[in-house]
C-alpha cells in the first residue's frame, strides 16, 4: 500500500513572516502574510505562527495566521488547533511570540515577567492535555536560564523561538518512532479501530496512533482502520476519516455505537488510541467515549494500545482520579437545547491501566504499570 503522508498538511508552521511560503502553509495565509509586511503591520523578521484551522475541516484546508499569542489561547480553546501534541507545540510557539511582544519593550526581569505571566495564561487554556503544560514549562525553564545568564531580551526571544522549533520537530522524531514500535505489536493483515483523531493532525506531524497506522501501512501489515466518528465533536469523522483517505489508508467511518458490532463480526484485530495525560499508575485520560471502546475490546478479547510520546505521560499525577477532565459547552452536544433538559459534556474519560494491553511511546512498548519507566 502506498501511503501518501506529503498529501497532508502541517498542523502548526512557526516562522519569520519574510519566509512565508505556500509550499508549508495555504496559499491564502501565505498572501495574509505577505499583505501584513507590505502595509508594515508586521516586519519581515517578526515571528509568525500557523496554525490549520481544524474547525473548518474536512470542507476546507486553511491556516489561521497571527503574531498574537493571545490568539492562540482563543484557538486552543475553540479547537482550530487541537489534539494534545498539536496544542503542546502550538503553546510554545505563543510563549515565543509573547516574549518578541516583551523584547521590544522590557529588559531582565520585566521581560522575563512578561513571558512567564503569558506563559502560564497559554498553560491554563485547556486543562487536560499535559503537554500543553509540559511544554509551556520547558520554554519558561530556558527564558529563566537565559535571562539569568544576563542575555538581552531578543536574544532570549530568539532562542525561544528556536526551541518552539524544536519541540515541533521532537514530536514529529517521537511520533514516526512510535510508529515503528507500534507496527511491530501488529500482526500481518491487521484491521485496527482508533477513537477521536491521534493522526498527524493532532500532532506537529505524523500523528500517535495514526502514526502506528501509517507506519503498519507502509510496511504492508495493515488493510484497514475502523474510524469512531468520536461524538460531538467528530474529530473522527471530521478529521480522521479525512486524513487517512487523504493519505492512502483504506478507512472505514462507524458511528460510535456500531463499535461493538464491528468487533463482535471479528472485523477489529487492534485498538489503538491517543492520550491526553497518562497518570504515574498508568491510567489514561482520552476523548470521551476512550472507556467504552476499552471496555469493549476487553469483552471481545481485542487488544487496546494506547500510543503516545513521553511528553504525555505525566509522573506528578498519581492516578486517573487526579486528572482534570474539562467540561465543554453543552451547545456541541445540542445545538438546539430542549428547555428543562440538563447537558453534560466532558470532553474525556479515563480508562483505567489494567484495561490498556501496552503503552506505545518513542522509547519503546511498555505495560502500562511501568508506565514511568518510559521516562527513565
Ligand atoms: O479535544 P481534542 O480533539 O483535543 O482531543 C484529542 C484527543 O483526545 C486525542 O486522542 C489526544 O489528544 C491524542 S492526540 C495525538
Amino acid at each position: 500500500m502506498s501511503i501518501h503522508m506529503e498529501r497532508l498538511p502541517r498542523t502548526i508552521v512557526l516562522f519569520r513572516a519574510g519566509e512565508a511560503s505556500d509550499q508549508v502553509i495555504s496559499r491564502a495565509a501565505a498572501q495574509e502574510v505577505a499583505a501584513l509586511i507590505s502595509s508594515e503591520d508586521i516586519g519581515s523578521d517578526a515571528p509568525v505562527l500557523a496554525c490549520l484551522d481544524q474547525r473548518v475541516l474536512p470542507d476546507a484546508v486553511e491556516h489561521l495566521i497571527t503574531a498574537d499569542w493571545r490568539c492562540v489561547i482563543t484557538w486552543i480553546c475553540e479547537l482550530a488547533v487541537r489534539g494534545a501534541p498539536a496544542i503542546g507545540a502550538a503553546g510554545a510557539a505563543a510563549v515565543a511570540l509573547a516574549a518578541f511582544d516583551a523584547a521590544g519593550a522590557d529588559e531582565g526581569r520585566a521581560f522575563l515577567q512578561h513571558v512567564q505571566e503569558a506563559a502560564v495564561l497559554i498553560g491554563d487554556a485547556r486543562p487536560t492535555a499535559v503537554n500543553l503544560m509540559w511544554a509551556t514549562q520547558r520554554m519558561v525553564a530556558l527564558a529563566e536560564q537565559r535571562v539569568d545568564a544576563g542575555e538581552d531580551a531578543r536574544s532570549v526571544a530568539c532562542a525561544l523561538f528556536d526551541e518552539a522549533c524544536a519541540i515541533q520537530r521532537e514530536d514529529e522524531e517521537a511520533n514516526r518512532r512510535i510508529g515503528e514500535v507500534g507496527a511491530a505489536l501488529l500482526p500481518q493483515g491487521c484491521a485496527v479501530l482508533t477513537h477521536c483523531n491521534a493522526g498527524s493532525l493532532a500532532t506537529s506531524f505524523y500523528g500517535t496512533a495514526l502514526g502506528v497506522v501509517y507506519a503498519a501501512a507502509d510496511q504492508g501489515k495493515l488493510v484497514r482502520v475502523y474510524a469512531d466518528e468520536t461524538r460531538p465533536v467528530c474529530q473522527g469523522s471530521r478529521l480522521t476519516a479525512w486524513e487517512l483517505a487523504r493519505a492512502g489508508v483504506p478507512v472505514t467511518l462507524i458511528c460510535d455505537d456500531m463499535a461493538a458490532s464491528v468487533m463482535a463480526a471479528g472485523e477489529v484485530d487492534a485498538v489503538i488510541v491517543g492520550a491526553d495525560r497518562i497518570a504515574a499508575n498508568g491510567d489514561v485520560a482520552n476523548k470521551i467515549g476512550t472507556l467504552g471502546v476499552a471496555v469493549l475490546a476487553r469483552h471481545f478479547g481485542i487488544p487496546f494500545y494506547v500510543a503516545a510520546p513521553t511528553s504525555t505521560i505525566d509522573p506528578d499525577t498519581l492516578t486517573g482520579a487526579d486528572i482534570r477532565i474539562e467540561q465543554r459547552s453543552a451547545c456541541e452536544v445540542s445545538a438546539h437545547p430542549i428547555e428543562g433538559v440538563d447537558i453534560i459534556n466532558p470532553a474525556f474519560d479515563i480508562t483505567p491501566a489494567d484495561l490498556v494491553t501496552a503503552i506505545i511511546t518513542e522509547r519503546g512498548a511498555f505495560a502500562p504499570q511501568r508506565a514511568l519507566d518510559a521516562l527513565g
